[in-house]
């Protein structure tokens, strides 16, 4: 079997494989690139709740469950330090409306049977006393946590490579189709990589693969974010934060996640720009001032790296696994928020359809076929 993409979501399908027995090749210019070379790898099930998202929140929750032995597992075949931290998280508010959406948040939290807890702002600053004297509340969540995506990339790489997966450092330029059936890909070198299953796993570059049938094509976009780096003061007591610390500003998610490393993530803007991956002073601008709202003592640390990535958002903003609607093309992509969190989980059904040609239970609702143009015409009951 063939994999095209080789971001965390390609690497983990084609390590899966490699381990149920499959010969495994990927195909990508740079494997371990793409969005986790950006993301802040917030495991955020709980935090991350949006109305109306509760199927996702299942699959969300299934992969945090496995995220664990996931990780152990893959510092075991790799022996790298994941940066993987049980820290938790606090989602806190500054003024009355983002304590009203907070409530809304923690009411839906609550309906949907997930564990958080209200604090006053005063609780809050005792939990975390960089936070500013401002904060009129928030939720704690102690089961959120966080992984390092550049760490987590680099260590598929090497589990893919021990378990045997050959790797064509190239773009995938077309997929080919014989007899209504997909059966490998012409690389931009010329170079025909033929195979019995190809995955397309390529984030938000899924919809651009020459040779998909346009109703094939899986209806995924990039959707911009902006992300800086900062370093906190070594290893201070108390630490400059113990947890991530995340809030709505004006509308606008922000989210600070200390490494232990001593790396502080800030992120991250949402754009529909297309292809555009520019950091612009307005998205540093508007993460500083955010980021500094809720931690005032931000603005004293080295401001080391801004980067913008492109997320591979869906129309329900979930992922698309499984067979697509071409025999022999199978779609892992359109994780958008949540391709981090959603990797053991991706991992372990893509492995089970590739065995079976059918989808484990938890993940049929996010079959690519519910976005066939017969299922998005039939009219509800
Ligand atoms: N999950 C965080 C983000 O997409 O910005």
């Amino acid at each position: 079997m063939l994999v095209v993409g080789g971001g965390i979501i390609g690497l983990v399908t084609a390590w899966r494989a490699a381990q149920r027995g499959f010969t495994t090749a990927l195909v990508d210019p740079a494997p371990g690139g793409g969005a986790a070379q950006v993301a802040a790898g917030m495991l955020a099930a709980v935090t991350e709740l949006h109305h109306g998202e509760q199927t996702l929140l299942g699959l969300n929750l299934a992969s945090a469950r496995r995220y664990p032995d996931f990780v152990a597992e893959l510092t075991e075949a790799t022996g790298a330090d994941l940066g993987h931290r049980q820290c938790g998280t606090l989602t806190v508010a500054l003024d009355a409306d983002d304590r009203a959406h907070l409530r809304e948040l923690h009411a839906l939290q609550q309906r949907s049977g997930l564990e958080s807890q209200w604090l006053s702002g005063r609780e809050c600053r005792r939990l975390e006393p960089m936070l500013a004297p401002g904060v009129r509340g928030g939720l704690r969540v102690d089961g959120d946590h966080q992984i390092d995506p550049r760490r987590l990339a680099g260590a598929l790489v090497t589990a893919c490579e021990r378990a045997g997966v050959a790797f064509h450092r190239t773009w995938a330029e077309r997929l080919t189709v014989v007899r209504g059936r997909a059966t490998g890909v012409v690389t931009a070198d010329g170079t025909a990589l033929p195979a019995g299953q190809v995955v397309l796993a390529a984030g938000s570059l899924s919809g651009r693969l020459a040779g998909v049938p346009e109703d094939v094509l899986p209806p995924v976009r990039p959707v911009k974010g902006q992300v800086l780096r900062l370093a906190m003061p070594e290893r201070g007591a108390p630490p400059f934060l113990s947890r991530t610390v995340r809030a709505v500003v004006r509308g606008s998610h922000v989210y600070l996640v200390p490494r232990e490393n001593g790396e502080l993530v800030v992120g991250a803007t949402s754009e529909e720009l297309g292809w555009d991956t520019t950091v612009t002073a307005g998205g540093v601008y508007e993460l500083l001032r955010d980021a500094h709202e809720l931690v005032p003592g931000i603005t004293e640390l080295p401001l080391t790296e801004t980067r913008a990535g492109l997320r591979p958002g869906s129309p329900d903003n979930a992922p698309l696994l499984g067979p697509s609607g071409l025999p022999g093309l199978l779609l892992a992509t359109g994780h958008h928020r949540n391709g981090v969190l959603l990797t053991p989980v991706t991992g372990d059904v893509m492995a089970h359809v590739l065995t079976t040609g059918e989808l484990p239970e938890e993940a049929r609702p996010f079959s690519p076929r519910r976005f066939d143009a017969a299922a998005l015409t039939e009219q509800p009951a």
